[in-house]
């Protein structure tokens, strides 16, 4: 199908985007649900995000994903935030209702339905870590918590982010522990004691794989072990997790559900995974 005059548009925020996937995955999947929509990268500075979000509206494009670093400041943009926005403080979608913007959150749901696929893991009772503090790990957190996870630590390298995920949590989930850890303390009765590690911060996005910052001789095959990373495959976190014998995780699974909730949002239909799947892996 080419582009017409009845085409819609979709569009994908960040700063880089040129790394990103979702291009490929959401265009394939629109192609074989015989969508006439096509989904495209757009640089935006984050000086420019409120033209940007003012741009979805004058353009009249059905919606937008929303990535790094945009995910929070996009919030106080929009007309209205769904609850899995509000509860996570973050946005990786929005809906245009006929010029109202509405602000969704997929990555939370995403992850929890990838973390499915790939474990078997009872969510009341697992301790979780998660490195980051930033628009992913609040919405993996939210998700977790809402799922019924009892006790969540936070390692992000700016304290104050942490403490603003902490109070975020226990706004709406106020029986969860929270505890808030530095990259550079001791972290190995943390690992040992906890089933899930994240790590939702964007270490590897730059090259910077060798960042991250734990012992990972704590791991053992009882952890499952997530890295929403996705540029290089398997990440140096996963391989040596991998090795330790724990259940891995990469951040195409996250990115293939999260994108398929969004597809959901914008046009009432459940895409083809299989299809999306394989625009990632080709
Ligand atoms: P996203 O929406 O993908 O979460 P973000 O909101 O910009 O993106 O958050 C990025 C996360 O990665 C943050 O937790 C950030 O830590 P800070 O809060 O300290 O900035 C983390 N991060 C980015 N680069 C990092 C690095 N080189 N080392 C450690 N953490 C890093």
């Amino acid at each position: 199908m080419g582009i017409n005059g009845e085409t819609k548009m979709v569009g994908i925020l960040g700063h880089p985007v040129t790394h990103t996937l979702s291009p490929r995955m959401q265009n394939a999947a629109f192609k074989a649900m015989g969508l006439n929509i096509r989904y495209v990268p757009l640089h935006i500075l984050p000086e420019n995000l409120p033209a940007a979000v003012a741009g979805i509206r004058a353009m009249e494009f059905l919606g937008a994903n929303v990535t790094i670093p945009h995910k929070v400041p996009v919030c106080s943009l929009l007309d209205r935030l769904d609850v899995s926005a509000s509860r996570a403080g973050a946005v990786n979608t929005i809906v245009n209702r006929e010029g109202l913007l509405e602000g969704h959150n997929t990555d939370g749901a995403g992850f929890i339905r990838a973390l499915r696929e790939t474990a078997d893991i009872d969510l009341p009772a697992a301790a979780v870590v998660i490195l980051g503090a930033g628009g992913a790990a609040r919405s993996i957190a939210a998700a977790l918590a809402e799922k019924g996870a009892p006790r969540l630590a936070i390692i992000n390298r700016t304290r104050q982010r942490a403490e603003d995920l902490k109070a975020l949590l226990n706004r709406d989930f106020p029986a969860l522990d929270v505890i808030i850890r530095m990259p550079d303390e001791d972290l190995g009765d943390l690992l040992s004691a906890s089933r899930l590690l994240i790590n939702a911060t964007s270490v590897g996005m730059e090259g910077h794989l060798k960042a991250v910052p734990l012992d990972v001789d704590r791991l053992t095959k009882d952890h499952v072990v997530c890295d929403i990373v996705y540029a290089a495959q398997e990440t140096s976190l996963l391989v040596a997790a991998r090795e330790k014998g724990a259940t891995v995780m990469g951040g195409l699974a996250m990115l293939l559900h999260q994108g398929a909730a969004s597809i959901h949002l914008w046009t009432g239909e459940d895409p083809p995974l299989s299809v999306m799947r394989n625009a990632l892996e080709s």
